[in-house]
């Protein structure tokens, strides 16, 4: 089997990428290493995936030959995009137009003549809904993102099913909610307060903290982009990817001064344009027709991610029980 990842320095790439390696496929990864954050970090990541079965092209999805690329590709796992919701205003917007549905476009481009293609699993975005109509959200609620981030993710997932339906490219996008565990970007929420916490640093909260995220781990994601490119699936199928686990930002940081057993310093700040109130995904679909369903229990991927961060910030090994703590799901809400 031969997958080609694009996207493959990156938080979810790279971890996707381990795990296909582990099980014995060959990986062609894309990677243009963008200057998004950290470059270092993208770079460790690569280290990870020194294998014989390991291929790296650094180069642009818009820029490199993409067909060649594919051509003899199984699955695709489209893992490259500009991400993050708060800072796709003004200027970067073009970087956002450029990566999400310029490059998506020139992929889909270069595979829909594609013989050997089984499966192009594009990465989208919960954030394709805005603040939703209702909760659990599910896959045919209506789509009005509130972010130019979540517009460039939606015009994307529009083309993957656009080419599924005119050229019969069997495509499926899974929308996922916020992604956490180790590795996870830098930008991002956990990274910044499991890092805050090793290093006795403050923690900034958008807002007053109550906004809620149906937060998932990265390890149940790549479960199920690997579900999703080996099984039967219709072309241009959507599917939520979520956690099962909605909690605030402020049940997080509680959950976190149980696992790190300190006091947080916590400083609040005006919400950002663009973030939403609450998130929730059903997920009644993905488990029907593909037999995925969230692993990973919020307070068990929080203690890893600590954990991580203690590995890669911290001196010492960090010592705590497991917490007991209350975090409502998104069922119940
Ligand atoms: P990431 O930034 O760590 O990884 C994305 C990678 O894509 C980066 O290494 C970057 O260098 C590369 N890239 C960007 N533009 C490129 C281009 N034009 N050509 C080639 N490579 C390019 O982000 P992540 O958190 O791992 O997210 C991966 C994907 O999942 C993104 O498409 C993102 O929109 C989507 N997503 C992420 C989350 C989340 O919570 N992390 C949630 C929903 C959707
Ligand atoms: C995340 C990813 O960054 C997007 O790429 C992705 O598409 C999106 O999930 C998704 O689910 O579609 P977000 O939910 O904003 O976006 O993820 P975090 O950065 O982890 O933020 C979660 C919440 O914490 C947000 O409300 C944010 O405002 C808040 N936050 C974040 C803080 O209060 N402080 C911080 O330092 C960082």
């Amino acid at each position: 089997m031969i997958a080609v990842v694009t996207g493959v320095a990156g938080f979810i790439g790279s971890t996707l990428a381990q795990e296909l390696l582990r099980r014995g496929h060959c990986v062609r990864g894309i990677d243009s290493i963008s200057d998004y954050y950290d470059q270092n970090l993208k770079y460790e990541n690569l280290k990870k995936l020194d294998h014989p079965n390991f291929e790296f092209i650094h180069g642009d999805l818009n820029s490199v030959d993409m067909r060649s690329l594919t051509t003899d590709a199984d699955h695709i796992y489209h893992q490259a995009g500009q991400p993050g919701v708060r800072k796709s205003w003004g200027d970067d917007f073009a970087t956002y137009v450029e990566a999400n549905i310029n490059g998506t476009q020139n992929l889909l481009e270069s595979v829909k003549e594609s013989k050997s293609l089984k499966k192009l699993v594009y990465a989208s975005s919960s954030s394709v809904y805005g603040e939703a109509e209702g909760f659990p959200t599910a896959e045919d609620a209506a789509t009005k993102p509130r972010s130019p981030y979540g517009v460039t993710k939606l015009a994307a997932e529009h083309l993957c099913s656009l080419y599924a339906a005119n050229f019969g490219v069997p495509t499926v996008s899974l929308r996922y909610f916020t992604v956490y565990g180790p590795g996870q970007r830098p930008d991002m929420a956990f990274t910044r307060f499991v890092k805050a916490a090793v290093l006795d640093q403050e923690i900034v909260i958008y807002g007053d903290g109550k906004q809620v995220r149906d937060f998932t781990y990265v390890d149940d994601i790549v479960a199920a982009n690997i579900l999703a490119a080996e099984q039967e699936t219709t072309p241009g199928s959507v599917f939520n990817v979520a956690g099962g686990s909605s909690a605030s930002v402020l049940e997080v940081l509680e959950l976190l001064r149980q696992i790190s057993g300190k006091a947080l310093t916590i400083r609040h700040e005006r919400v950002v344009a663009g973030d939403v109130i609450r998130t929730g995904g059903e997920t009644s679909k993905i488990n029907k027709e593909l037999g995925w369903s969230p692993r990973t229990r919020l307070e068990d991927g929080l203690k890893k991610h600590y954990k991580w961060a203690f590995e890669n910030y911290g001196s010492q090994e960090p010592s705590f029980e497991m917490p007991s703590i209350n975090v409502s799901t998104n069922q119940s809400a």
